[in-house]
C-alpha cells in the first residue's frame, strides 16, 4: 500500500499518496493548473502539455498528468518560466483556431478562453486567412456536432468511446494541421452515453444538438437534483433559466460527478428527459377534460372522499419524494384507505445496461419497499386515488394528482413535477440522496403535500 508523504508545492506543503498522479493533488487542493488531454475519468494522454510545472532538480518543466508523486518532491506551479511554456503551447493551440466565441455556444464555460485569460493575452501572429480551414458542422450521429476548426485535439472524446463505452466511434485521422476527429466508416456516434463527450471535450468543437444556440451559459441557473430517469438516481446538474416577462424554463440536464453513484456521466435519454418535464403538463384542475374551479374541484374530491369512506384505495407512483410517500401513507390512515404502487409498468429490461442505466424506471422504487408499500394493484374500491401513478385504475369513482394530461374522464388535480419540488429518493444500491428544487413556475402547480394539507376532511 502506497505510503502517504508531504511534498511542496508553491512554497506550501501538502499530503499525497507516494506514486500518485501530480495533477490530481493539484486539482483537489485547488492550484491552478491548466490542461485539456487530461481527465479524471479517462486518465492521463499527455497530448496537450498544458499541465506544465516546474520540479525542483529537473532541467525542464514536466507535464503534471504524467508526474507520479515521490517523497521530497518540490513543484512550482506557477513561476514567470512556467506562465511563459504555458503561454507558447497556447499560442500553438490557437494558431489555427477560429476564435468564433460569439457565435460558440461553450462562451462562458471554455477551457481555451478561461487559459488565454490566465495564460495567453497575446496577439495572434497568423491571419484569420492564413488560418486552415476544416468543417465547421459536422453531423457525428444522434444528438452530437463537431466543429473540427474549434478541436484542440486532445482526445477526450476518442478515449471516452474506447475506455467506457468500448463503441470506438470515434478517431483522430490524419498528420500535422490536417488531422482531425472524425467517426470510423459507417459507425455514427450514437451509443447511449454519446452526450457525454459534450461535457468531456474541453472546448466548443463538440455540442450538444438539442442545446445548440438555445442560450447563453451565463444566463443559466444551476441547480444539484437527481435524474428521475431510472432507479440509478444519477446526480445532475439542472440548467435553467427565468427570462424577463418570461417563465422558469430547464434548458438542459448536466452530469454532477458522484463517485458512488454515476461518476463522471448520465445517460443521453435521462439528459433529454428534461423536455417531458415541460410538455403536455397538467396546469389546471379538469373533469372529463374540461378546466374547472380548483377551488370546486378541491370540494368534489373530499366529498368523494367522505362518501367513499372505507372503500378507498390509493395508487402512487415509484417517481414520488419519500416525503410525498410517507406523507400520502399518514393521509391514508386517516380516511382508512390502503396504499398501492404496482411496480410491473416500470420494469423495463430494454432500458437497462450494465453501464448506469438501470431496468427499473421508479426512481425511488427502493423506498416502495422500505416502506412496506403494496406493489399488487388495487382491489376492486370505490374510489381511487392516484397520485401520479402511470396507469389508469377502474372505480366507481377516481381523483388523479397528475404532472400531466392523460386520457380519462376522472377528476384531476395539477401537481408540481419533480424539478419544481424538493425532497429525497434512495437508488437501487440504497442511496438516499436530496433533489433540490429547480424551477420556480409564475404560477406554481401545487406540491402533493400542500394538496394533502388542503384535502384534510
Ligand atoms: S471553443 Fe468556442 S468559446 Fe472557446 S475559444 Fe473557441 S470559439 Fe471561443
Ligand atoms: S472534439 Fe473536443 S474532446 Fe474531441 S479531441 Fe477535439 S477538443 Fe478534444
Ligand atoms: S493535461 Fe497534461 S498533457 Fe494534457
Amino acid at each position: 500500500m502506497s505510503e502517504m508523504i508531504n511534498i511542496i508545492v508553491d512554497g506550501k506543503t501538502y499530503e499525497a499518496k507516494e506514486g500518485s498522479l501530480l495533477i490530481d493533488l493539484l486539482i483537489k487542493e485547488g492550484v491552478k493548473v491548466p490542461y485539456f488531454c487530461y481527465h479524471e475519468s479517462l486518465g492521463a494522454d499527455g497530448n496537450c502539455r498544458m499541465c506544465m510545472v516546474g520540479i525542483k532538480g529537473q532541467k525542464r518543466p514536466q507535464i503534471a498528468c504524467d508526474t507520479l508523486i515521490k517523497k521530497e518532491m518540490e513543484v512550482f506551479s506557477n513561476t514567470p518560466e512556467i506562465c511563459k511554456v504555458r503561454t507558447d503551447i497556447l499560442e500553438l493551440e490557437l494558431i489555427n483556431h477560429p476564435v468564433d466565441c460569439p457565435i460558440c455556444d461553450q462562451a462562458g464555460e471554455c477551457s481555451l478562453q478561461e487559459f488565454y485569460m490566465d495564460y495567453g493575452l497575446h496577439s495572434t501572429k497568423v491571419t484569420i486567412q492564413e488560418k486552415v480551414k476544416h468543417a465547421k458542422a459536422v453531423d457525428l450521429g444522434a444528438n452530437v456536432m463537431l466543429d473540427q476548426e474549434r478541436c484542440v485535439l486532445c482526445a477526450r472524446c476518442t478515449r471516452f468511446t474506447d475506455k467506457i463505452t468500448g463503441t470506438h466511434e470515434l478517431g483522430i485521422v490524419g498528420r500535422g494541421d490536417d488531422a482531425k476527429v472524425t467517426t470510423m466508416p459507417g459507425r455514427p456516434l450514437s451509443n447511449p452515453y454519446a452526450m457525454n463527450v459534450v461535457d468531456l471535450c474541453p472546448v466548443g468543437a463538440l455540442t450538444s444538438k438539442d442545446f445548440r444556440f438555445a442560450q447563453r451559459v451565463w444566463f443559466l441557473e444551476t441547480t444539484p437534483a437527481i435524474c428521475q430517469g431510472c432507479a440509478k438516481g444519477c446526480n445532475i446538474h439542472i440548467d435553467h433559466n427565468k427570462q424577463k416577462y418570461k417563465d422558469d424554463v430547464v434548458y438542459r440536464f448536466r452530469p454532477r460527478r458522484n463517485d458512488a453513484v454515476n461518476g463522471f456521466f448520465i445517460c443521453d435519454e435521462g439528459r433529454l428527459s428534461y423536455k417531458e418535464l415541460q410538455e403536455n403538463r397538467q396546469e389546471s384542475a379538469t373533469r372529463n377534460g374540461e378546466v374547472i374551479d380548483e377551488d370546486k374541484a378541491l370540494q368534489n374530491a373530499i366529498q368523494l372522499i367522505e362518501n367513499s369512506k372505507d372503500s378507498i384505495s390509493i395508487v402512487i407512483d415509484a417517481n414520488l419524494y419519500t416525503e410525498e410517500m410517507e406523507a400520502i401513507l399518514l393521509f391514508a390512515k386517516t380516511i382508512n384507505a390502503r396504499v398501492h404502487s404496482p411496480l410491473a409498468i416500470y420494469e423495463d429490461e430494454s432500458f437497462g445496461d450494465d453501464m448506469l442505466k438501470s431496468s427499473k424506471r421508479g426512481a425511488n422504487y427502493k423506498s416502495i419497499e422500505t416502506l412496506q408499500i403494496d406493489t399488487n394493484e388495487p382491489k376492486t374500491s370505490s374510489l381511487i386515488i392516484n397520485f401520479n401513478h402511470p396507469q389508469n385504475f377502474n372505480a366507481s369513482s377516481n381523483i388523479n394528482f397528475l404532472t400531466h394530461k392523460r386520457e380519462h374522464s376522472a377528476l384531476t388535480l395539477p401537481i408540481a413535477a419533480y424539478s419544481e419540488n424538493a425532497g429525497t429518493l434512495t437508488n437501487e444500491d440504497g442511496i438516499t440522496q436530496y433533489s433540490q428544487q429547480a424551477v420556480r413556475k409564475n404560477t406554481p402547480m401545487p406540491k402533493i403535500l400542500e394538496w394533502l394539507e388542503r384535502l384534510k376532511v
